[in-house]
């Protein structure tokens, strides 16, 4: 393997958490979530974090919790959907490891995620704010080495995918 980690990007939904676990164990790699970072470093949880600090508030946790976890190396990163917005986070990224954007369709998205209570940013009419969301940062995961539609594709095959990459 010729990266120190494997970070993968894209919107809540597309399977991060997931296919981020596949990978570890595949390789044996420590699999790390730096939402389950951010709420572990601030004892608070990520609705919590919202509701009684604010985004901003987040958004900064969020900046140290992906700047510490990048120094370290031999794990697969789950990153917030959120986290590419910041030009300092995707920086970090790119110099941490192989960036692997997992892409999917909003309406898989939706489907994925319809039972979850605890995406902040998904509270209101689901169907409108995937959407929104989804057309507002389509920019910001292109800078990802690899991309991976991962709307039709099983957990497995989606780590084969990114492993042939990575070797
Ligand atoms: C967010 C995504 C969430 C979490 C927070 C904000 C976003 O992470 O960081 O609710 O801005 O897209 P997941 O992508 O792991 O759900």
């Amino acid at each position: 393997m010729n990266y120190r980690n494997i970070v993968l990007i894209g919107m809540m939904g597309t399977g991060k958490s997931t296919v981020g676990q596949a990978l570890a164990a595949r390789l044996g790699w420590r699999f790390v979530d730096t939402d389950a970072v951010i709420e572990r470093n601030t004892g608070k949880t990520i609705p919590e974090l919202f509701a009684g600090e604010g985004e901003a508030f987040f958004r900064e946790a969020e900046r140290e919790a992906v700047a510490a976890v990048l120094k370290e190396s031999g794990q697969v990163v789950a990153t917030g959907g959120g986290a590419v917005l910041r030009e300092e986070n995707r920086r970090a990224m790119s110099e941490g490891g192989l960036v692997v954007a997992l892409l999917c369709s909003p309406e898989r998205i939706i489907e994925r995620v319809r039972t979850d209570s605890n995406r902040p940013l998904l509270q209101g009419n689901l169907e409108e704010r995937v959407h929104t969301l989804a057309e507002n940062r389509r920019e910001a995961y292109t800078f990802a080495d690899l991309a991976v539609d991962t709307s039709e594709l099983d957990v497995q095959t989606i780590a084969d995918q990114i492993l042939r990459h990575a070797k």
